[in-house]
C-alpha cells in the first residue's frame, strides 16, 4: 500500500511523463500465472532476456499459480500502475476466466494491453503406453475404454482445459481432467505415464515428441507447423476443422502512464523482431504475429 501511494503521489507530483522518463529505474517483474517450465513460462523467459536489453533493466519472471491462472493475473491487477509489474497471459487467463471465475477484478476495465505475443497451435499428445500410432487409432482406443481417459490440464479455464472441452465436443468422447498448476508438470506426468493424454500447447510438448518420450498425433491447425512438419494437421489426421491456436499477450494495471505502456510495448516489439528470438520461438512451433499487429 505504501509503495502504491508513493507511486500515485509521484505520478501526481512529477506527472506520468516524469515517471516515464525515469522508467525503468529498477527491475521489472513479469507475473506468469502458471508453473515454471511450461509454455507460458518458456515464452516469457525468452522474451524477457531480449526485452531487458531494450529497457536497460533486469526483468524477473515470477510464477504465481493457481485457479487456471486467475490468481497470478489478480496479483498483477492489484499491483501499482507504475510499469514494474507486468501480467502475462492468454485466451484462457484474460478471456475465458472472466466467464468461469468470480475474479474480483475486471479483465477489460482493470488491465491495459501492452503487446500481442505469438500464438501457439495445440497438439494432441498421449503417453507412449497408449496402443495407438495415429489419431484414428487414438480415438478408437478412447471410445473403447470402459472409463474416461485422464487428460492433464493447467486448471479450469486454462488453454489445455479449453482445448480438452473442445476435443470432447468435437469427438463426443468424455475425458477425466487432472488439473495441475501448469502444463509443465502435467507434461512430466505424461512422460512418466501417470496420465493418458493432454491437448497441449505445441511449444510445450514439441521437444518431448521429438525425443519420442510421448506420442504426438495432430496439430490443431489448417497447416502443419514448420518446426514439426512430420506431425499431421487434424484435417489430415481425421478430425477436420478441429482448429485452435492460443494467442498470448502482456498487460499492465489500468492507470499506468501511457508513456510507460509505450516503452514496454517497444521493448516487446524489439524482442519479437529480433531474428535470434524469432528463431527460438518458431523452433518451439510458435506462430509469430504479423508485424503490423505488434
Ligand atoms: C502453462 O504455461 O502452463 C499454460 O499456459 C497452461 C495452459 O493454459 O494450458
Amino acid at each position: 500500500m505504501r509503495k502504491f501511494l508513493l507511486a500515485v503521489a509521484a505520478t501526481l507530483v512529477l506527472g506520468g511523463n516524469a515517471l516515464a522518463d525515469h522508467f525503468p529505474s529498477h527491475p521489472i517483474t513479469i507475473v506468469v500465472p502458471f508453473s515454471a517450465g511450461g509454455p507460458s513460462d518458456a515464452m516469457c523467459r525468452i522474451l524477457a532476456e531480449r526485452m531487458k536489453i531494450t529497457l536497460g533493466e533486469a526483468i524477473l519472471v515470477e510464477n504465481v499459480t493457481g485457479a487456471g491462472g486467475s490468481i497470478g493475473v489478480g496479483r498483477a491487477v492489484r499491483s501499482p500502475p507504475d510499469g514494474y509489474t507486468v501480467s502475462f497471459g492468454h485466451l484462457g487467463t484474460h478471456v475465458a476466466n472472466g466467464a468461469i471465475y468470480k475474479l474480483g477484478y475486471d479483465l477489460v476495465a482493470d488491465l491495459e494491453p501492452v503487446a500481442l505475443l505469438p500464438s501457439n497451435p495445440m497438439i494432441i499428445v498421449s503417453k507412449n503406453a497408449v496402443p495407438a500410432k495415429s489419431l484414428k487409432e487414438l480415438l478408437d482406443w478412447l471410445k473403447a475404454r470402459p472409463a474416461p481417459a485422464t487428460a492433464g490440464t493447467a486448471g479450469a479455464g486454462s488453454g489445455s482445459h479449453i482445448a480438452g472441452l473442445y476435443f470432447e465436443n468435437v469427438t463426443g468422447i468424455k475425458l477425466q481432467y487432472v488439473p495441475y498448476r501448469g502444463t509443465g508438470p502435467a507434461l512430466n506426468d505424461l512422460v512418466a505415464g501417470q496420465i493418458d493424454m493432454i491437448v497441449d500447447q505445441l511449444s510445450n510438448s514439441i521437444n518431448q515428441v521429438r525425443a519420442g518420450t510421448i506420442r504426438g498425433y495432430a496439430v490443431t491447425d489448417a497447416k502443419r507447423a514448420e518446426s514439426a512438419s512430420d506431425i499431421p494437421t487434424t484435417d489430415e489426421a481425421g478430425l477436420p476443422g478441429f482448429h485452435m491456436t492460443l494467442w498470448s499477450g502482456l498487460w499492465l494495471p489500468k492507470g499506468t502512464p501511457q508513456d510507460i505502456v509505450a516503452k514496454l510495448n517497444a521493448a516487446a516489439v524489439d524482442a519479437l523482431n529480433d531474428p535470434a528470438v524469432r528463431k527460438q520461438l518458431e523452433n518451439l512451433g510458435l506462430q509469430m504475429q504479423p508485424k503490423d499487429k505488434l
